[in-house]
């Protein structure tokens, strides 16, 4: 973040937020902001509001909310700088490249270059007499020569430091290959490959490069699968397997699968529109990574526990979402008088591809995944049984927000049931009431309850004294309402704030003040993590009345200050009460 504050002042006033947002989301005036559908999380009725005056969003549905490069972030899914540099496009501006930034960009170049030398190391390993054994594992699971390349695999040495050495020669350092994590560190201090005898599996992301590999071994032996952990170049939760080439299909939507195999079997079956998220459950930031390329995925998890658990989360974080879902659901194969799960390989071996195509075509929504679900656990040729399920399964139906999705799957499950569909209807209604009255009751108990609408939503964040830091929150509006309320000198320490989050935005706010900069929130709000971004515009979106404001300023100032000076006297121990203050706020209890 070693961009000249006055670089980042005029590009947050050149990026003006209604301009930037109105890429994303339709807007509508209402007052003084505007409103449209968040951008963020699904819903029906507009809770995204943009406000003009103050350059901030909110969502007052999922809580997310920031200035401009906050918005970039979230929505292009971009650490800080490459939003910045993004934004600076937009506007038209060069963006001053600072040491730090040029020192940490190289270095991320290098640790690819890297990634990029190793996979072309095994790569040419594979091709030679050293490669035999994986050579003859991709043979054993038919996997042909075209598709290795395609994926560009490879064969790690049966050896302590082949990639090592071969590395070191090429110029790379030791802390680079560590960094890297190609190289793995043992108690006296020496290195050695991380990866040995492994069929290696570049990950490659949608630019193409090298960022990891996974890996697996060429007979029983554990661990199967063996990945990159994370490093400066590679976040797991930000890349999915097979991608790279996924995102060129001509296919209309993307097919969802745990394995790496799975995707390399798929793509040599013609489904080449397959990505993994390597063994881990989908991730928010996968799906918006999806979303460029795609609004219509087919999750296509294992037919077990672990894959079922797989995709009700993800059908969870899926809920409502742009995304049309279906769930295509592998049956399970008979051998030697007993149902064992396949995989989307297994499936692709033993039926071919034609039969993974009709499933395809005949893949459930999430719905049907779901009615399934619960229809698995009833027997439904008892009455007790069938009572059980209409119970469970109109809970579920329930839950459908639109009114014509409930009436047809209202009606498919009183067949499932055989009950008439009248008898389900009620049923359904009266479990759509029921959950209706639920969520307006836990509403007014929030709305009842000032201490839970002016607590931040994340636990670390959690005010330890609400007295105080209301005030503390009606400064920060009042400064951001009118900069002319700033007094010749800061009224308080930043350390009085009973908030350190609030406080330190109070530090930030004259600090801008101090250097003559024009005060406003876009900039500090950069500087914040998602969550005390969207924690400081909540609150920053409360009104605050101009009228009487010196007044109210000057109350508020008291009452932060008597209740600073409250706790400082409260504590015998004038080192305890100097620890206290630094301290989360959520860990203190009043
Ligand atoms: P599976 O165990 O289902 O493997 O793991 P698979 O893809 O069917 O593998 P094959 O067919 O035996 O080769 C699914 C995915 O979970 C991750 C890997 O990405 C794997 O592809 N995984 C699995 C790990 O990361 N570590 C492990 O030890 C096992
Ligand atoms: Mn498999």
């Amino acid at each position: 973040m070693a961009f000249p504050q006055s670089f980042l002042d005029e590009l947050t006033a050149r990026s003006d937020i209604v301009d930037v947002v109105s890429g994303y989301v339709q807007l509508t005036r209402k007052g003084a902001n505007l409103f449209g559908l968040c951008p963020f999380h699904s819903e029906r009725t507009g809770s995204f509001s943009v406000s003009p005056d103050k350059q901030i969003y909110y969502c007052f549905g999922c809580k997310k909310g920031g200035g401009v490069v906050n918005f970039i972030m979230e929505e292009e899914n971009l650490p800080f700088p490459d939003a910045v540099r993004f934004l600076a496009k937009r506007a038209g501006m060069e963006v001053p490249e600072e040491e730090g930034d040029l020192e940490a960009g190289r270095r991320r170049q290098r640790l690819l270059a890297l990634n990029r030398d190793a996979a072309r190391f095994y790569y040419q390993l594979l091709q030679q007499p050293e490669g035999r054994a994986v050579q003859d594992y991709l043979d054993r699971r038919g996997i042909r020569k075209a598709t290795a390349v395609k994926f560009g695999m490879g064969a790690s040495p049966d050896a302590w430091d082949g990639l090592l050495s071969a590395m070191v020669r090429k110029g790379y350092t030791k802390s680079e290959l560590l960094t890297a994590g190609l190289a793995v560190q043992n108690r006296n201090g020496g290195l050695y490959d991380k990866f040995r005898n492994r069929l290696m599996l570049p990950v490659i992301d949608t630019r193409g490069d090298v960022v990891a590999f996974g890996s697996r071994v060429l007979d029983r032996s554990e661990p199967k699968y063996m990945n990159s952990s994370e490093t400066p170049v590679y976040s797991k939760r930000r890349v999915l397997y097979g991608l790279n080439l996924a995102k060129k299909t001509k296919r209309p939507n993307l097919i969802l699968c745990e394995g790496n195999l799975d995707i390399v079997t798929l793509h040599q079956a013609g489904f080449d529109n397959a990505v993994a998220s390597m063994g881990t459950a989908l991730t928010v930031e996968q799906t918006r990574l999806l979303s460029r390329f795609t609004k219509e995925l087919i999750l296509c998890y294992d037919n077990d526990g672990a894959g079922k658990t797989a995709t009700e989360r993800a059908l969870q974080i899926l809920n409502g979402s742009e995304f049309s879902v279906k769930v295509l659901q592998l049956p399970r194969r008979l051998v030697d008088g007993a149902y064992v799960k396949q995989d989307p390989d297994d499936f692709i071996k033993f039926q071919g591809p034609d039969a993974f195509e009709r499933l395809l075509n005949g893949s459930e929504n999430g719905v049907e995944f779901r009615m399934a679900q619960v229809a698995e656990k009833y027997d439904l040729t008892s009455d007790e049984a069938r009572v059980a399920y209409c119970e469970e399964v109109s809970r579920l139906l329930s839950s459908l927000p639109g009114a014509v999705e409930r009436e047809i799957y209202t009606t498919r499950a009183a067949e499932i049931a055989q009950i008439s569909p009248e008898a389900m209807r009620l049923e359904v209604q009266r479990a759509f009431k029921r959950r209706a009255r639920q969520e307006a009751r836990t509403e007014l108990r929030r709305d009842l309850n000032p201490a839970v609408r002016t607590q931040p939503q994340e636990r670390s964040l959690r005010y330890a004294n609400i007295r105080s830091a209301r005030a503390e929150e009606g400064i920060l509006r009042l400064l951001l309402l009118d900069d002319s309320l700033f007094p010749q000198d800061p009224p308080l320490e930043e350390s009085q704030f009973s908030s350190p989050l609030l406080g330190r935005v109070y530090a930030l706010l004259w600090q801008t003040r101090a250097e003559g900069r024009p005060v406003a929130l876009g900039p500090i709000l950069g500087t914040l993590t998602p969550e005390e971004a969207g924690h400081i515009s909540a609150l920053c979106q409360q009104p605050e009345s101009a009228q009487n404001a010196r007044q109210a300023l000057a109350d508020y100032i008291r009452i932060v200050k008597t209740e600073a000076d409250r706790r400082a006297g409260g504590d015998a121990d004038p080192l305890l009460a100097a620890t206290e203050k630094y301290k989360q706020g959520g860990k203190r209890h009043v």
